[in-house]
């Protein structure tokens, strides 16, 4: 086990929930944070703390009486959210992260992971095969806070010498905690439709293609990330890492293979502007030159896993 203190931030969403619990099979000082309660599998195996990030002093005494070395800093208010809230969402994404790099330099914390996203794109970006580096202008409040922060986090590195890394996750496929509030949560809410009712109806057009990931790609990418020698990280803004690209129509059509009475309607709201603005696929290649990510997972076999594990 190694000898880390990791302080996760967020812990009890979407990610958080399953980051907490692969950390805790590495480390043996991992601290849960967030807002709100812990699921029990979080409660039980370790400690939860409950910490507002933006409450710069309790954020302080935190790192300081547990000498934490490393943060996972995923607290955020995501795509279809923020746009209901942009002044919640630019608080929580801008003033939370600014408190944890001041919180990560003035305490000695020594690397802190930020996730960034598929929303820093906007409107005017190539959207197939999406570069590394393009034109960045996102038209959400979420995708302005991301794109800002990507600069406070290279910033950060290159003036504050802080070892800060990120990737910009495509939508995130998962069964163990409900999505937070992203445009990519229909992606989600399809398969325990599919399980319960044989039907969907979805929020996004039939056509609407989007990039996703399965959340054991996204885990056990995050951790190679953090794990890769510091010398390989040479992108300290965010890099993009990509999976699998589908539309709902083929989402359904997997579906289709498992369940053969499913059947999907679309009725699209404000979320398909959303995902109208950002890329349909990504170009990864430079996380893969850098520090060898590769996903493991395609749309059937993603299909076939989560529709096995929920109940
Ligand atoms: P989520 O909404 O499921 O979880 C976020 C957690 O942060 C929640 O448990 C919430 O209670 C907590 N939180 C909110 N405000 C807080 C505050 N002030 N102090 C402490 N905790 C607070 O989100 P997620 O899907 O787990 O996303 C985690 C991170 O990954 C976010 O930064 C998000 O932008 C990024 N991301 C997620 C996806 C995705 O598809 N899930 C895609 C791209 C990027
Ligand atoms: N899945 C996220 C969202 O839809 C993308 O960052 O908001």
């Amino acid at each position: 086990m190694a000898t880390d203190t990791i302080l996760i931030i967020g812990a009890c969403g979407q990610i958080g929930s399953e980051l907490t619990m692969a950390l805790r099979k590495i480390y043996n000082n991992v601290i849960a944070a967030d807002l709100k309660e812990p699921s029990e599998e979080v409660k039980a195996s370790g400690l939860f703390l409950r910490l507002d990030v933006l409450n710069k002093v309790s954020l302080y005494e935190v790192i300081k009486k547990h000498q934490v070395t490393q943060i996972y800093h995923l607290a955020a208010i995501l795509s279809a959210t923020g746009e209901k809230n942009p002044e919640l969402a630019w608080r929580v994404n801008m003033k939370g992260l600014r408190n944890v790099l001041d919180g990560c330099i003035d305490n000695g914390v020594k690397k802190l992971f930020w996730p960034s996203t598929i929303a820093v794109f906007g409107p005017t970006t190539p959207r197939q095969n999406t570069p590394q580096w393009t034109v960045t202008e996102p038209n959400t409040i979420y995708g302005i806070s991301k794109q800002a922060g990507e600069r406070w986090c290279d910033y950060y590195f290159q003036k504050r010498n802080l070892d800060v890394r990120s990737v910009r996750y495509p939508g995130l496929i998962s069964y163990k905690t409900p999505g937070g509030g992203g445009t990519t949560d229909y992606a989600i809410d399809i398969y325990f439709e599919a399980k319960k009712k044989s039907f969907y109806s979805c929020f996004l057009e039939n056509h609407t293609r989007l990039p996703m990931m399965y959340m054991p790609d996204a885990i056990r990418g995050t951790i190679e990330l953090m794990e890769a020698a510091s010398e390989k990280i040479k992108v300290r803004s965010s890099y993009n890492i990509s999976a699998i690209s589908f539309t709902p129509e083929e989402q359904a059509a997997s579906i289709k293979k498992c369940i053969p009475d499913f059947t999907i309607d679309y009725a699209p709201d404000f979320r398909q502007k959303i995902a109208e603005s950002w890329p349909e696929s990504i170009d990864d290649s430079v996380a893969q030159e850098h520090w060898s990510w590769k996903p493991q997972y395609d749309l059937d076999a993603m299909t076939k896993d989560m529709l096995e594990n929920i109940s």
